[in-house]
């Protein structure tokens, strides 16, 4: 089928997700075209939904679009509009400014909203209908995410025929967290429409059970869930759902054959020369986001720098920071917060024409994304809080040379696996420091030794391994084994 061509719907197997993995853009001369969306669901999910044949039903990334169902470049896409209003209040209110801080560990505080809590009903409600119109007969639906999940329950009310699965992308938090909801049980019972509830980590699938029980009032497994393995069990009914932890990854091996290539090589040397040809290049490759740790980064620059730990003759930062929630006012604070420390520094160690940190806010075009990994000595990824973190999996992906290091925060996900990596504290600013400074100036044998060690992990466990893991257990539901504890 050629671009842009309508399809109907009767797919079987269906990825639902808040955005499409294409925005539509709207250009000055009244034309649209399709650009990437941003984040790490996109990127994990869109090789998975090649390769397995599917539809995907989302949100195009502006108000009032409505259109109908299209191919574009060879995915099956299912728009679902959302109005201005439901923009604010679905996704930029409840989504961003409840969900997203409540389960990131309130960093910021999360605003609880009656209003904003009705459009994400609501909201909801269509992704359900829309989901419902696209599946075929007994079909298998998987649903992505903090933004939908009151979904399970209201497909399953409307298609008790389709498998469905539901994945968190981000963190599900400590229960003393989840208590401040005040929409709370309505949302444990709306992921447990699903068949399997799928984490990132084992605590934050016990998290959930323990709240099954509590909040739903069902019986659940007792016992620790594993990573892909012994998974949990929340009776409901007649119905069994299965709950379990299965870390995402990245398409591991397409990144380390690009990231070989001769013309990624060459545009990692020019990067280097353009940046002065220093002796150390550190980098970050973030969403502008408050979770990320952009700000703990700079300080810890910052203070080598004024103790004289890093010298900025021979040692340069680049952050590049894709815009994201533009309009929601802890990402606005964060901006300016962020872009006050990046001058302050320039301001005070940068020469003119050789500035200390490079500061780009605005998408980077994967090849040349990939260029900066194959480019940068030190990987900086230090957030406060993070679900995976697919940063760190790509830096190491691209790393077939063995150089470089990566400094991590031990708030990601992506830390329980690579463990190779300088791990550090990011609300212990020494802790960042320190490992900053032994990343820099590590042995290189020590450092290519962790990166083999660290590449092991990476490309064994790709994105394919992680679709098929959940799918599988998916498929092959079935009934209790383990004992139950009542609530
Ligand atoms: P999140 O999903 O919270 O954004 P992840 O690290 O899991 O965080 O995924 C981010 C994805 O977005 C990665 O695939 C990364 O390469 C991509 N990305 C992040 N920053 C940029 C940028 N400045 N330009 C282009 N892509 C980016
Ligand atoms: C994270 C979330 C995704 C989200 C992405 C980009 O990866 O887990 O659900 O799509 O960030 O954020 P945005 O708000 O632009 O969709």
């Amino acid at each position: 089928r050629s671009t842009s061509d309508p399809v109907s719907g009767q797919a079987d197997f269906v990825v639902v997700a808040n955005r499409l993995p294409v925005d539509l853009e709207r250009l000055p001369d009244g034309t649209t075209r399709w650009k990437r969306s941003p984040g790490g669901l996109v990127t994990a999910l869109e090789p998975i939904l090649r390769r397995n044949k599917g539809a995907w039903v989302g949100w195009a990334g502006v108000a009032d679009a409505e259109l109908d169902p299209v191919v574009e470049d060879d995915l099956e896409l299912y728009p679902v509009p959302l109005s201005a209003a439901e923009i604010a209040d679905y996704y930029e209110g409840f989504s961003n400014a409840t969900l997203w801080p409540l389960y990131h560990d309130v960093i910021v505080k999360p605003e609880y909203n009656r209003d904003w809590w009705n459009a994400y009903v609501e909201v909801n409600r269509r992704f359900a209908e829309a989901t419902s119109k696209a599946a075929a007969h007994g079909a298998t639906v998987w649903i992505q995410d903090y933004q939908l999940q009151l979904v399970p329950k209201m497909l399953r009310m409307l298609r008790p025929d389709l498998t469905i699965g539901f994945f968190l992308h981000i963190p599900f938090p400590p229960v003393e967290l989840f208590m401040q909801m005040p929409w709370r049980t309505e949302i444990i019972e709306g992921l447990l429409g699903a068949d399997l509830i799928g984490f990132h980590l084992p605590g934050g699938a016990q998290n959930f059970l323990y709240l099954a029980r509590k909040l739903a009032g069902q019986q659940t497994s007792r016992g620790n869930v594993g990573v892909r393995s012994k998974l949990g069990v929340v009776q409901v009914g007649f119905r069994t759902v299965r709950v379990g932890a299965f870390p995402i990854s990245i398409d591991s091996g397409q990144l380390d054959e690009q990231s070989r290539s001769k013309s990624i090589r060459d545009r990692a040397k020019k990067i280097r020369k353009e940046l002065g040809n220093p002796k150390h290049i550190m980098l970050g490759v973030d969403r502008l986001d408050y979770t990320k740790g952009i700000d703990v980064r700079l300080a810890a620059l910052h203070e080598l720098l004024d103790e004289q730990r890093i010298d900025p003759a021979d040692t340069v930062m680049v952050q590049l920071a894709t815009p994201s929630r533009e309009r929601v006012d802890s990402y606005v604070q964060m901006r300016d917060d962020i872009e006050r420390k990046v001058s302050r520094i320039n301001g005070e160690y940068s020469e003119v024409g050789r500035p200390v940190v490079h500061y780009l806010h605005r998408p980077i075009p994967r090849e040349e994304l990939i260029a900066f990994f194959v480019a940068a000595d030190v990987m900086l990824v230090t957030p406060l809080r993070d679900g995976m973190n697919l940063v760190a999996k790509e830096y190491v992906a691209c790393r077939s040379d063995l150089g470089g290091a990566l400094l991590l925060s031990e708030f990601t996900g992506a830390a329980a696996e690579l463990r190779q990596a300088f791990l550090c504290n990011p609300h212990d600013l020494d802790s960042v420091k320190d490992a900053m400074e032994q990343a820099l100036n590590q042995p290189k044998e020590d450092g290519r030794r962790h990166m083999r060690a660290l590449r092991r992990q990476v490309l064994a466990h790709d994105v394919d391994r992680w679709a098929r893991s959940f799918l599988d257990a998916l498929a092959h539901g079935g009934a209790a084994g383990p004992a139950l504890i009542a609530p």
